[in-house]
């Protein structure tokens, strides 16, 4: 069976692929499948929500088992923020570099220490027949002083990873090859879970 990708995100769709597609589970992308996924309001207040909402859309749109993932940034010194607002944290969708600028001016009086954040990452499947799989990643951290790398995408350049097994370098996740990422990452962890419920290899 082939699961389609609900989402536009290049970078993101990837790193889904990446993933899922040695887990046994064939996916395809909505120009592949001879579709133009439209855009869905991300109006829910969870992550879960969210990918619920993305996935569930692309069901309907074309009648194929979908798999969508919502994910973003949670700084403890923020109390939780950006959140499920990652994305539009500087005010317009997805610009990254504004995004990880003003998260920097936000903690610039924090000490390393003082800096912890999570990515957490909601996965879903949602089949034609309206059954729901759903999974929830995270990956701890730590938010940098200054952006370092060029690997993976959004708040990658600023966020150290804890789980990297050398913590004294202190790399960005944005310095790991993407092998390494997806080992510890958010987004590994939910779909490794999601591939399971679903029935891909162990
Ligand atoms: P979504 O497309 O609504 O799930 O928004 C996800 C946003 O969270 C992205 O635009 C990034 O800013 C951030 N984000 C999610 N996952 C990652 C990641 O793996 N690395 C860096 N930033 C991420």
């Amino acid at each position: 069976m082939d699961y389609l990708l609900a989402t536009k995100n290049s970078k993101k769709r990837d790193e889904l692929q990446r993933i899922l597609s040695p887990l046994g589970i064939r996916v395809i992308l909505d120009n592949e499948a001879g579709l133009v996924l439209g855009d869905v309001e991300e109006t829910g207040v969870t992550f879960e929500e969210n990918a619920l909402i993305k996935a569930q859309s692309a069901c309907l749109q074309s009648g194929l088992p979908c798999i969508a993932d919502d994910s973003g940034l949670c700084v403890d010194a923020l109390n939780g923020a950006p959140g499920v607002y990652s994305a539009r944290y500087a005010g317009e969708h997805g610009n990254d570099e504004e995004n990880n600028k003003k998260l920097l001016s936000e903690l610039k009086t924090l000490f390393y220490e003082d800096r912890t954040a999570r990515f957490v990452c909601a996965a879903c499947c949602v089949y034609p027949d309206g059954k729901v799989l759903t999974a929830r990643g995270e990956c701890e951290g730590h938010i940098g002083f200054s952006p370092a790398g060029n690997g993976g995408f959004g708040y990658d350049p600023v966020f150290i990873p804890e789980t990297y097994d050398k913590p004294e370098e202190r790399l960005t996740m944005a310095q790991l090859d993407g092998g390494i990422k997806d080992a510890l990452s958010h987004r590994g962890k939910a779909l490794r879970a999601l591939a399971q419920k679903i029935g891909g290899k162990k």
